[in-house]
């Protein structure tokens, strides 16, 4: 099942899931919203409700795993396992990073919800470099080997902003602008 997205609230409320990664949850699931819908509108064959539910839910684990430790991607999987959302299980399980990818050039759910995590800080909208930075200064303690896996991660990321945005009538940089301009349409 895909749950909707009352559901994922639910699910947000059951885990005790604290405000500020609901806020960056939200705002990951408005740019998972325009990018699928920009998508569908090109032909590319993904499911909008699927990537939103997964944007939505692709921290689930993250509250839990910042008091016991752990892999908050793969607790995250397996809540959905346990909710039988299993269609989103490996959207929220690779949401850091990606076990496997698309090769004929189309992108897939997991692969949206993995790229717009990575656009946006907090609640910001901004690079993939600037992403990067804050990153490796948060998480990279000063392991150069972790420092080179993150960066590797996010070379791999640009290659999916390419094949994501082949398919846009915008380029990256415009995200935020576009973003804004569906919020203050929805106002
Ligand atoms: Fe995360």
């Amino acid at each position: 099942m895909i749950p909707t997205e009352t559901e994922c609230y639910g699910l947000m409320d059951r885990y005790g899931m604290l405000a500020n990664i609901k806020d960056h949850s939200i705002v990951v699931a408005d740019i998972v919203r325009v990018i699928s819908q920009g998508l569908v509108r090109s032909g590319v064959p993904v499911s909008i409700e699927m990537a939103v539910a997964g944007a939505l839910l692709h921290d689930i684990g993250k509250t839990q795993t910042l008091k016991t430790g752990g892999d908050h991607a793969a607790l995250g999987r397996e809540i959905c396992l346990q909710h039988h959302f299993d269609e989103i299980a490996d959207v929220v399980g690779e949401h850091v990073r990606l076990k496997s990818h698309s090769t004929d050039g189309t992108c897939s759910e997991k692969e949206i919800v993995y790229y717009a995590d990575k656009r946006v800080l907090h609640t910001s909208v901004v690079s993939l470099e600037e992403r990067m930075h804050d990153i490796l200064a948060r998480y990279g303690r000063n392991d150069l080997g972790l420092h080179q896996r993150i960066r590797e991660n996010f070379r791999l990321c640009e290659g999916v902003e390419e094949r994501i945005f082949s398919k846009l009538a915008f380029g990256p940089d415009e995200l935020a602008d576009v973003i804004r301009e569906k919020m203050d349409a929805a106002r």
